[in-house]
């Protein structure tokens, strides 16, 4: 029993002297059968009982610290933190002191992410990483049933719209039935906070900019549409409970951790779905021959299409004081944007600028389905929760994720 722990060294040399001790006396014990030295005896075997589990229990990346709640300590279950925004979140939290456990199925993210995570933050009691799928409610139950959560960070989705027009129901289930599991595991085991990863995918095609929260809900997609049945439930769900929920509604998110700790890396297979930032970055590196531009007759200002990119550190900026005011029987809704419009040629320019590549550029006819300006109004968050994005140069952001893909050929893969 004893050795079992040894196989790593931090366990050698306290636990041979615990258990030295013991035998000691189990020796001496032999000779002699006198009432009193069994009453030693029992001491002296529940003081190496005690001197056992002190050595060991902080050593095993300590289940007892996850699985029991802190005073001063908040722990946040973020779910998809192997993945590009989740594994940024995490980070940040850990950098905040919060203690934090990821959950993902690595089928999107990255397992390099969380060795990363693992790395900078390897004391006890920091982070952990479960292994498992959000569909499975059995194994989610458990992990609700083995730890203490203060909040959850419910990032873990899959997230391209083009591919949920292909496989709608992938959506549908991933997104919209996975978030019922997550919202009642929290029911049955008392977990009371939420923040939710939303979208402007959420609004569809609305006529009048910028976005504001109560702009309607219109999504013309199976992505948009599951993460509004989504965000239904649970406001549903809320209503009806006193559970402290804040929905953010992303809009283009872009740029990596500015000290080129983490970054953006999907899988090869999902590049024909990627983002603009993703397939510039690609055509900098000569991977594709060089952009595709789609639609160049616009009603805007240089006729291409006009998006607003917030970079991840201010994103998740957001979650963090969104986070700090969650309140009981609330639902706070907040787009989280720049406000600013920034048109496909601005961008294909600031990432020619960020990566020095003179990339080739293909200008197309319209792709259907696209549609002309979407950008937000950032207003209710600033007022309400102090958040403002402060990344807003888009070749600055583009240059800090163009160092961390040069430095990382293959993604988290190999250096
Ligand atoms: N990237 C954007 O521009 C953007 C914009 C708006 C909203 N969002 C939302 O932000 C969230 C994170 O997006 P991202 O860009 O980081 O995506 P990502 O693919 O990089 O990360 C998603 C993570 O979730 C994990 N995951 C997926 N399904 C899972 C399941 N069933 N069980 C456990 N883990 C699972 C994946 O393995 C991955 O690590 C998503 O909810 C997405 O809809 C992203």
């Amino acid at each position: 029993m004893v050795h079992k722990g040894s196989g790593n060294g931090l366990f050698h040399n306290p636990s041979s002297l615990a258990l030295t001790s013991c035998m000691d006396f189990l020796d001496s014990r032999r000779k002699s059968n006198s009432a009193g030295k069994v009453i030693a005896v029992a001491f002296f075997i529940a003081v190496c009982i005690v001197m056992l589990k002190q050595v060991y229990s902080p050593s095993y990346t300590s289940p007892d610290m996850f699985s029991q709640h802190e005073l001063g300590v908040t722990h946040v279950l973020v779910t998809g933190g192997a993945g590009y925004i989740g594994s940024h979140a995490a980070l940040r939290l850990l950098k905040d002191s919060y203690r934090v456990t990821i959950v993902d199925n690595l089928s999107r993210g990255n397992l390099g992410a969380v060795k990363v995570l693992q790395e900078l933050f390897p004391e006890p009691g920091r982070l952990q990483f479960i292994y498992a799928d959000l569909g499975d409610a059995k194994a989610v139950n458990k992990i609700f049933a083995e730890n203490a959560f203060d909040a959850v960070m419910h990032f873990a989705a899959v997230a391209y719209v083009g591919e949920s027009t292909i496989e709608p129901l992938r959506y549908y289930h991933n997104i919209t039935s996975n978030t019922l599991v997550v919202l009642e595991a929290m029911a049955a085991h008392n977990v009371k906070t939420l923040i939710y990863s939303s979208t402007c995918a959420t609004y569809g095609e609305p006529i009048k900019m910028p976005i504001r929260e109560e702009t309607p809900q219109l999504p013309i997609n199976p992505y948009g549409k599951a993460k509004k049945m989504a965000e239904d439930i649970i406001i549903d769900f809320s209503n009806t409970t006193d559970m402290a929920v804040m929905i953010l509604r992303y809009f283009n998110v872009i740029g990596s951790d500015p000290e080129g700790r983490l970054g953006e890396a999907p899988r090869p297979e999902l590049r024909e779905h990627g983002r603009i930032s993703g397939a510039c970055f690609d055509a900098a590196r000569g991977i594709i021959p060089g952009l595709k531009v789609k639609g160049t007759d616009y009603k805007t200002a240089d006729g291409t299409c006009v998006r607003d990119y917030i970079d991840v550190t201010d994103l998740v900026d957001a979650h963090v004081k969104a986070l700090a005011h969650a309140k009981p029987r609330k639902v706070g809704i907040y787009n989280v944007g720049t406000g600013k419009g920034r048109s496909v040629k601005e961008f294909v320019d600031a990432c020619k600028k960020a990566t020095g590549v003179d990339i080739k550029v293909e200008y197309l006819d319209r792709r259907p389905g696209d549609y002309a300006e979407v950008f937000s109004d950032p207003s209710k968050i600033k007022q309400e929760l102090s958040w403002t994005a402060q990344y807003t140069d888009l070749q600055k952001s583009l240059q800090v994720a163009w160092k961390w893909q040069k430095s990382h050929l293959n993604g988290y893969g190999h250096g």
